[in-house]
């Protein structure tokens, strides 16, 4: 019985069994060398978000806004927005701040978080700062101090269920703040010092009116992202404010900005006369 040729891999085995020892050194060093730069890659490489029902769209629009801006000089205004995420509001505020390549800050309730998670995640994908405005929006200063620190733990327990973040200030309901309140959250308070009154005003151009009153560098504008009213009045108040001269932050970057270290339980809230 004549001797069949042995086939491809069994060959290459074959040979590298009879190659000389430093070869196989080699080999095994460069699949070793192979492996770690894998796991190295891996390690670097954040965990996606996982989205599953919200329609994504891309972040491409976004981008520029990733790139660390120079803001020396430059007039500083924060648009913040509480009591979402909505369904239905939302979402078309994100649309807007897309197109207008701005970037906010929303103070997210943790039970509007739980009940819409596709589209806090949606918030999150687009660049928002997300930070916290309790679990059910109570008055702080009317609970019982364990109750305070419900309210307050629930929504960070929601939002790094949901998100896998967590928010790094508390915008307590109402603003209400009072010392049993400052003893008991470990998280600085977040006020403003622009108050856009939308919940009240209803009205795109007396929404507008209201704010561009106010408006000041380090300006922290105070809105809600649960009224069509108040996605109605961003838009012109966006281009009313570039045209003045304004660069839109996030309360982080103002802060980070301002170099100010802030500390928990106390509030904050006007850093324009710093
Ligand atoms: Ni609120």
């Amino acid at each position: 019985m004549s001797k069949k040729p042995p086939l491809g891999f069994i060959s290459f085995l074959r040979k590298f069994d009879r190659s000389v020892p430093w070869f196989k050194v080699l080999c095994l060093i460069l699949i070793g060398a192979g492996l770690l730069c894998d796991i190295w890659r891996a390690s670097l490489s954040p965990t996606p978000v996982h989205i599953s029902h919200y329609p994504l769209i891309s972040d491409a629009a976004m981008r520029p806004l990733y790139v660390r801006r120079n803001l020396t000089g430059k007039k500083l205004i924060a648009l913040t927005f509480d009591d979402g995420p909505v369904a239905d509001v939302t979402p078309q505020l994100l649309g807007l701040l897309r197109q207008k390549a701005v970037r906010a800050t929303f103070f997210m309730l943790g039970s509007r978080m739980a009940a819409f998670p596709d589209v806090a995640k949606q918030v999150a994908y687009d660049g928002h700062e997300i930070e916290s405005h309790t679990m059910n929006h109570r008055n702080l200063t009317q609970l019982h101090p364990n109750d305070i620190a419900y309210e307050v733990n629930a929504a960070v327990d929601a939002q790094k269920a949901i998100l896998g973040t967590e928010p790094w200030l508390v915008r307590p309901p109402y603003g209400a703040i009072n010392p049993s309140v400052r003893a008991n959250i470990r998280q600085p308070l977040m006020l403003w010092n622009i108050d856009s009154e939308d919940w009240k005003l209803r009205d795109p151009a007396q929404i507008h009116a209201k704010t561009m009153a106010q408006v000041k560098d380090s300006g922290i504008i105070l809105m809600h992202d649960v009224y069509s009213s108040t996605v109605a009045a961003v838009g012109p108040l966006i281009d009313a404010l570039r045209s003045q001269g304004y660069e839109f932050v996030t309360v982080k970057e103002l802060v980070e900005h301002r170099q100010i270290s802030l500390v928990p339980g106390y509030a904050y809230g006007n850093f324009s006369e710093l």
